[in-house]
């Protein structure tokens, strides 16, 4: 298995400004461009970013938005990753509501896992029964978490499932989240993680030190071999 690439920046946002232009020259090259969003805060600053230095682009019309994982609330809530990109991306560049397909948080989730698996094969391109995505973009949490596999359902990410209910570990919030066999079957896939709290967890699952084993993250291997980690000096520290 190929090593990941790391690409590592002074800052959060020259972080996000590489990885922003780096999509979009990717999806500039393409007729349409499947990308799946990831949610909490560092994410913010991308879409900020894209929306600013993008603003008026044919690209938006080309590409298609997915979600690694969400929320199991309204999508008016504050915790919904989908408010988020719409607020900071979304609704600013005009992308168009067929090119929008959110994960349902206000729905049943158990049903709801199931209509995102089905309209994940409707819509995107599969291969042996896994859609494929051109474009993963991850997070990771302090506990070495990635989309909605927390290290406590560690077992998410060999579910033969597309999509899953997970649970946030502390408030037991429910998620929807893709499993690893997505994941893992996308064209690529690129961690966007920042902040000094990350950088023990970055080296670990990078180097396969520490409790690597025990960190979802440490599991996302694309098939493509293609997945390259954007992080800032703070989060690559120990590298
Ligand atoms: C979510 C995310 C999650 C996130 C990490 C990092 O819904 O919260 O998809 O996987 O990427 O928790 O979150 P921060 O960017 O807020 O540190």
């Amino acid at each position: 298995m190929k090593k990941p690439e790391v690409k590592t920046f002074d800052s959060p946002s020259e972080c996000a400004r590489a990885f922003g232009d780096y999509l979009i020259k990717a999806a500039e090259k393409k007729q349409q461009y499947n990308c799946a969003l990831s949610g909490g805060s560092t994410p913010k600053i991308l879409f900020d970013y894209l929306a600013d230095a993008y603003q008026g682009s044919e690209v938006w019309s080309k590409m298609n938005f997915y979600w690694g994982d969400e929320r199991c609330v309204a999508f008016e809530h504050e915790e919904s990753n989908f408010r988020m990109a719409r607020e900071h991306l979304l609704g600013k560049v005009g992308v168009p509501e067929k090119n929008i397909h959110r994960i349902m948080g206000e729905a049943d989730p158990k049903k709801e896992a199931e209509r995102y698996a089905d309209e994940l094969m409707n819509f995107l391109p599969f291969k042996n029964e896994i859609p494929i995505l051109d474009m993963i973009i991850l997070g990771l949490g302090t506990d070495g978490h990635t989309a909605s596999i927390f290290p406590h359902e560690i077992e998410l990410i060999t579910s033969n499932n597309l999509c899953e209910v997970a649970h946030h570990p502390d408030s037991g919030q429910k998620r929807i989240t893709l499993t690893a066999r997505v994941i893992n079957g996308a064209e690529e896939v690129a961690f966007l993680v920042t902040g000094d709290n990350k950088k023990e967890k970055v080296s670990d699952i990078l180097n396969k030190s520490g409790q690597w084993i025990e960190y979802p993250a440490s599991y996302v291997h694309p098939i493509s071999e293609r997945l390259t980690w954007f992080v800032d000096k703070a989060a690559g520290a120990l590298l």
